[in-house]
């Protein structure tokens, strides 16, 4: 195959990724008070050695009692802005783009980590608590929110604006907003969560305000230069829920604002009620339909696992960038790999050379 897209460099404002292959985020469960340790570096680290264009961080939350568990990182301090910076160092020394995933979990917080079930944490024993658009819980097991007031939303936005600035300075190239998997922005969003009857509550609209003042916040602290991009649920997978042409609609009036590169196309989450068929690229169709139809840039995620299917969704128009998840986690190498299947030339690390040609 000649020139294939998946290694074409891609510009996003003053950034160049060397190819379309990012690392998708994915929680590590393994910080200490928040901070990013040893594992997390090793981790991120083998991922550019592999030859990925964009190296996510998994999610970092804006505070303490945003996160879902004791495990999770966050960006809150200056001993994780540090951590975070020595990982960004080391990403560049291999020719990625560092990008970092920020949210707040809302009614999804305080829980034992994923393998040891998820199970909810009160905070009499070491959890805190949640708040969320109402008090509705999640699932009848889990914790009871608080419905948020005015002073909440305020303070979320504002932790959202200083967690950029804390990324600004650690040196990311790309700053994600998590608003997806049913988390505190994806609440807001979906109707089957925000019943509010004030401002952030109501038409597709007023349910995209906090989500529009957290993307304000975001630009405030976030330079001109370097890219934004927004991670959504594009389907909610329950009746009465979001849909992709209600996601289609937003995407559109979120383009108009200009302040956002790329939607990152991901699906569910919100309500334990979702029906979801899981296949090869299952949400593909989201990337194609908001980059085709609300005419914004987007990234494809979802089982994509091998070189030709990266390929076919770049080269039939339905994607900028392919995120790989559990592929790359398989696989530190897959992009080298790729290369090879797809007829690419990459550079390896210098300490690898010998190695090109096994
Ligand atoms: C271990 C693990 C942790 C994850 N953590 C996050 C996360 O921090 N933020 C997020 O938006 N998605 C997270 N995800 C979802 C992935 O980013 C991705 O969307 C999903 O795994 C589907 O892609 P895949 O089939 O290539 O794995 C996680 C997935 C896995 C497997």
């Amino acid at each position: 195959m000649a020139d294939p897209i998946l290694f074409r460099p891609l510009t996003l404002r003053s950034v160049t990724a060397r190819n379309r292959i990012v690392l998708a985020p994915m929680a590590q469960y393994s910080g200490i008070d928040g901070v990013p340790q040893d594992w997390h570096l090793a981790n991120l680290a083998a991922r550019a050695v592999g030859g990925a264009g964009i190296v996510f961080t998994e999610v970092a939350y804006i505070a303490p009692e945003a996160r879902i568990s004791t495990g999770c990182l966050g960006i809150w301090n200056d001993a994780q802005e540090a951590a975070f910076a020595r990982i960004v160092d080391f990403v560049h020394g291999q020719g990625s783009l560092a990008a970092i995933q920020v949210g707040h979990a809302g009614r999804k917080g305080s829980t034992t980590k994923a393998w040891e079930g998820g199970r909810p944490v009160s905070p009499a024993d070491g959890g805190w608590p949640l708040m969320a658009p109402t008090d509705a819980p999640w699932s009848p097991a889990s914790t009871v929110p608080r419905a948020m007031d005015g002073a909440d939303i305020a303070a979320a936005v504002a932790g959202f604006a200083a967690a950029a600035a804390r990324c600004r300075r650690a040196g990311f190239d790309i700053f994600e907003i998590h608003a997806a998997h049913g988390y505190l922005i994806n609440e807001f969003l979906s109707p089957l969560v925000n019943t509010r009857t004030d401002a952030y509550g109501g038409d597709p609209v007023r349910r995209s305000r906090f989500l529009m003042e957290v993307i304000d916040a975001v630009r405030g602290e976030w330079p001109e230069e370097r890219p934004l991009f927004i991670r959504l649920s594009c389907s909610d997978w329950v009746a009465g829920g979001i849909t992709i042409d209600d996601t289609v609609e937003l995407c559109r009036r979120i383009r108009t604002r200009g302040d956002v590169d790329l939607i990152d196309c991901s699906s569910g989450g919100v309500d334990p009620r979702q029906q979801i068929a899981f296949f090869p690229g299952y949400q593909v169709p989201f990337a194609d339909a908001i980059r085709n139809r609300a005419g914004i840039a987007t990234g494809a995620v979802g089982m994509i696992q091998s070189p030709h299917q990266a390929e076919e969704v770049l080269a039939n128009g339905r994607a900028d960038l392919i995120f790989l998840g559990r592929t790359l986690l398989a696989d530190p190498h897959w992009p080298l790999r790729a290369a090879r299947a797809l007829g690419a030339e990459v550079r390896w690390a210098e300490q690898y050379h010998r190695a090109t040609t096994f």
